[in-house]
């Protein structure tokens, strides 16, 4: 996973609701494939204002692959293959607290991961690794979407706790409040294993967690259904791909490698000795 520190690539993985990015110029759907199996769909090359870009729907485009089936490995894998160095993830999620509503976008900051049947790792016997997931997220790309937030006027919070959950049936009552005394903010399917596999990749990662519903805690709100998320998604998914468009330009002048050290996660990560 050597990489070179050339120009930037913006990936996007889009989830729920969001299956295209506007404005993008010089657009072709190609397959990449990954010794880790096949990515969720082909992917989309483009450019954006020069900004050279690659979409990948996370569950293919119409929504064909639920959560525990997605072959994180494989969509990171093609990714980091068509040069991307920075993913910019946005998914639905629901919120864990009363001060989130609906509409509100998240820039996660922290995971708690409690996906349970995922292959988690690029690594494994025979060449063997432990990154740091301290910061799992890329804070210079966490502030360059809270920028982009402020300008388009979106409600948004910078920083915030992410429970991935299995699925695919949504959280018990026990459940979300559980998750709620552990001081997390909202809570998804599908955020990890992908941040740690780009850290493994050594690409830059930022989530974008628009929420769509209160889960099932709240006494004033009904439990969370499809048809609810879809509906708050629907209203939001013009706004999470504008988003994505005014982040674009502030990502624009980086010379070298990420600052914050996730394009060189693998430094001091591995621990086989070379010669074994
Ligand atoms: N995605 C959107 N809302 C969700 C919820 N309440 N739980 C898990 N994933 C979600």
């Amino acid at each position: 996973m050597a990489h070179q520190h050339g120009s930037p690539v913006i990936g996007v993985i889009g989830g729920s609701g969001i299956y295209d990015i506007p404005g993008l110029t010089n657009t072709r759907w190609e397959t990449v494939h990954s010794p880790f199996g096949e990515p969720s769909d082909k992917l989309m090359f483009g450019e954006l204002g020069g900004q050279a870009m690659v979409f990948l729907p996370r569950h293919g485009r119409g929504h064909r692959i639920p959560p525990s089936e997605l072959n994180f490995r494989a969509n990171i894998d093609a990714l980091k293959r068509a040069g991307v160095t920075e993913i910019l993830s946005v998914s639905a999620v629901g919120s864990l607290r009363e001060d989130l509503p609906p509409g509100t976008f998240v820039l996660v900051d922290q995971f708690i991961d409690r996906s349970v049947a995922r292959a988690k790792s690029f690594f494994g016997t025979g060449l063997v690794a432990h990154v740091s997931l301290a910061h799992p997220t890329c804070g210079r790309l966490r502030a360059a979407v809270a920028e982009a937030c402020a300008e388009l006027d979106i409600p948004h919070q910078v920083g915030g706790t992410y429970l991935v959950m299995e699925g695919p049936q949504f959280s018990t009552l026990a459940e979300s409040n559980l998750y709620r005394t552990w001081g997390c903010d909202v809570i998804g399917m599908t955020n990890m294993p992908e941040a740690g596999l780009a850290r493994e990749a050594e690409m830059c990662y930022a989530s974008v967690a628009m929420v769509t519903d209160y889960d099932c805690w709240h006494p004033d709100h009904d439990n969370v259904t499809v048809e609810a998320v879809v509906k708050v998604l629907l209203e939001n998914a013009d706004k999470g791909r504008s988003l994505v468009k005014a982040t674009v330009p502030r990502l624009a002048d980086r010379a070298g490698p990420c600052e914050k050290g996730c394009q060189t996660a693998l430094d001091f990560a591995l621990i086989t000795h070379p010669d074994a």
